[in-house]
């Protein structure tokens, strides 16, 4: 068994933001080593049911030991939360009461050979699960100077993305986080204050290799059909990116006008169908940051769901689950569009 030391960031405040209540129905899309489950399952038993993904199969092991006593009220489910909606029909397991997403890593990730951290020496893989084609040392060797730039811009926010871009291109071919992190080092100098150089690049590059900001936007949308009337959604993440993704979902989710300003009558048609919980941010305290330094970019925001249709589902799409369980080979678009024709469904 591997070693686990994955401590889990806000619990109380995400015990609150979800409302756990007794026998509820809970689903966490970011299992990782199951401390924010355990806490939700405690709070919901007896009756209590939770559905646990998670990308890495490393995680789901480690997690599945951990909810052990559990056992008979979870279904752990290995795959990513960009299938979020599919997986929920396919297990019959909505509307939920609650879900979760605490984005980013697990200790047991940043501190693995799997080449997420720059601060020891592995291979350039960064892949969340290792069913992914595409590692971090593809995109490093096979991008061309500008798109490298374009990735380590916009998904890591560097102010340096072209020396950085350049410096790569004349450095590579690279397989290790030590060549990435000395060619970054060449082009920006080394560490001068308290963040290490390499650092936003190396976040640049695991989002791109797991699409995470993509997902994580697909999935938001699924989970708020997923919830019952007065279901709550709570998101904590660990960058802005992801935190902006979060925070204008919601905001626009929880208008009944999206237009834009200067219109002087509605002509959107939009209706809200949540209610912010926290305006603001919720931060960990200055404790919990000294007890546990990696939590201290997280932000938590919580929604409530306010109007739920009686089954947002339509047949196609349960069917298309169905019969993407029994052949697993479809792609799942195609099954769908067969079957919208079938059924005549727009
Ligand atoms: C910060 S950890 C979660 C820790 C967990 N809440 C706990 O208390 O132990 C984030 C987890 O989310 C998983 N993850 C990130 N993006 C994912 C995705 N798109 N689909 C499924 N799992 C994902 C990672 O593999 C990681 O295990």
């Amino acid at each position: 068994m591997v070693s686990f030391a994955h401590i889990p960031v806000l619990v109380k405040e995400t015990i609150q933001a979800l409302a756990v209540q007794l026998g509820g129905r809970y689903v966490d899309c970011t299992l990782g080593g199951g401390g924010h489950a355990v806490a939700i399952l405690e709070h919901s038993s007896p009756g209590g049911q939770l559905l646990g993904i998670d990308a890495d199969p490393q995680a789901i092991k480690v997690a599945e030991a951990k909810l052990q006593t559990y056992r008979d009220s979870t279904l752990l489910i290995n795959d990513n939360f960009v299938n979020l909606q599919a997986i929920c029909i396919r297990y019959d397991f909505y509307p939920v009461h609650g879900i979760l997403f605490d984005l980013g890593l697990s200790s047991i990730q940043l501190d693995s050979n799997r080449g997420f951290s720059f601060q020891h020496d592995a291979p350039l893989d960064m892949r969340l699960s290792p069913s992914q084609e595409i590692t971090a040392a593809d995109i490093v060797n096979t991008s061309s100077e500008a798109e490298l730039a374009h990735i380590i811009a916009t998904y890591g926010e560097e102010a340096h993305s072209h020396q950085i871009a350049r410096r790569i291109v004349q450095e590579r071919p690279m397989e290790t986080t030590r060549q990435l992190v000395q060619a970054i080092e060449q082009a920006v100098g080394g560490r001068k204050g308290r963040i290490h150089p390499a650092t936003k690049t190396f976040q640049a590059l695991r989002i791109a290799v797991n699409h995470e900001l993509d997902h994580l936007e697909t999935a938001l949308k699924q989970a708020i059909n997923l919830l019952g009337f007065a279901g709550r959604l709570v998101v904590i993440s660990y960058n802005s990116l992801e935190d902006r993704i979060v925070k204008q979902l919601m905001q626009r989710e929880s208008k009944d006008c999206i237009c834009p300003p200067e219109t002087l009558t509605c002509v959107c048609g939009h209706t809200a169908c949540l209610r912010l919980i926290n305006k603001k941010v919720i931060t960990p305290s200055p404790i919990e940051v000294r007890l546990n330094p990696r939590s201290r970019s997280a932000k938590l925001r919580a929604a409530e769901r306010i109007i739920v249709q009686d089954d947002p589902f339509s047949m196609a799409e349960k069917l298309s689950s169905l019969v993407g369980r029994e052949t697993s080979g479809w792609r799942r678009p195609a099954m769908l569009k067969k079957l919208r024709m079938a059924f005549l469904l727009p």
